[in-house]
């Protein structure tokens, strides 16, 4: 009897150990996890990831507006490219030596690239429903239109 009661024990305690290995490396993994996604500190001032160029960006894009501004946008190379250069056209930004501007957009697309999770592709035509409003009607009466055939009334 004392023997039985022994071995119950023991069992039980090794169902614990193995309970216990489970949480532990179940634990682990979900530090490994999050590790992965802080990667990139943020800068607390300017909210920016601080890796690669981001000083540079910071230097030249925080002077009139808030990064907010260009933090939540995404965009391809060519896409930071035109921003970059609309800013210099309609924004009063600075020339940037080649050099520097070549900088700026790399980090910018690099860190604030198109992603998958924000835009779709658009849904070809050929999978969409016909247009409901699209009657007979509609389409005489835009011909009509096109061809002068129907006055236009000033408002
Ligand atoms: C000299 C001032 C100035 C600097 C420096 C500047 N901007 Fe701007 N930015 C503006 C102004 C002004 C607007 C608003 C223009 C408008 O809406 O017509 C603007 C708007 C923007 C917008 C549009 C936001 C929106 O959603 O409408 C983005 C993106 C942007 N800036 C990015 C940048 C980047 C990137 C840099 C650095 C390369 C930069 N800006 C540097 C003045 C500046």
């Amino acid at each position: 009897m004392d023997q039985l009661i022994k071995r119950k024990s023991k069992r039980g305690r090794s169902w614990l150990v193995g309970v216990w290995l489970m949480l532990l490396t179940s634990l682990s993994v979900m530090a490994a996890d999050k590790k992965e996604e802080k990667e990139i500190p943020l800068d607390p001032v300017t909210g920016m990831k601080m890796t690669g160029d981001w000083e540079l960006v910071r230097n030249n894009c925080i002077m009139c507006h808030s990064p907010q501004l260009f933090l939540r946008q995404k965009g391809t190379l060519v896409t930071w490219k035109e921003i970059v250069h609309w800013m210099q056209k309609e924004g009063g930004l600075w020339p940037l030596p080649p050099e520097l501007e070549e900088k700026i957009v790399t980090y910018l697309a690099a860190n604030y690239g198109p992603s998958d999770a924000y835009r779709r592709a658009p849904i070809p035509a050929t999978y969409m429903p016909t247009n409901p409003y699209e009657s007979k009607i509609k389409k005489d009466v835009q011909k009509k239109r096109a061809a002068g055939l129907i006055p236009v009334r000033k408002p």
